[in-house]
């Protein structure tokens, strides 16, 4: 192994989450509270409800750093505002085709819909959206890190 090899270090995807608070929201707030394991991999953001949402902050996001990004609202026909869920759906469907116009892979950003029940789902969709934007590699709309020994001078 060379010395550089060495130093190496592996690929970790930087995540956003925008959750509602309804129920995505307390879904991931459940996790916590039994105590699930899932990759730390992930910084969320609260919505009133995901059909806040537009899609210059999903842009913003990427733009920002993130490898990948989650929206994640309540199951369709559940939506405390009747249809932000759908609203969303179709924003992020609509972003989808922009990311890949501009050579971002659409696979990573994903919609999920969960119950605020569902805490086990919330840490198994973090662990699949994390496997997801790990095998893609760092986002090319990603600006590149400076090394560290230029980064501590
Ligand atoms: Fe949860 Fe609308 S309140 S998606």
């Amino acid at each position: 192994m060379t010395e550089s090899t060495s130093q190496h270090t592996p690929f970790e995807p930087r995540l956003v989450a925008f959750l509602c608070h309804y129920c995505a929201f307390a879904a991931a707030d459940m996790a916590g509270s039994m105590r699930l394991q899932y990759p730390p991999n992930v910084r969320n953001i609260r919505l009133p409800c995901t059909g806040k949402l537009d899609a210059g902050h999903i842009l913003r996001a990427f733009e920002e750093g993130a490898d990948g990004v989650m929206i994640a609202g309540c199951e369709e026909g559940s939506c405390h505002f009747l249809k932000g869920n759908l609203v969303a759906k179709s924003r992020v469907n609509w972003v989808k085709t922009l990311l890949a116009k501009v050579g971002l892979e659409p696979e990573r950003l994903h919609m999920y819909n969960l119950s605020s029940a569902m805490g086990p789902r919330w840490a198994a969709i973090v662990q699949e959206h994390v496997e997801r934007v790990r095998a893609l590699g760092p986002s090319p709309a990603r600006a590149p890190r400076p090394a560290k020994s230029e980064a501590t001078k």
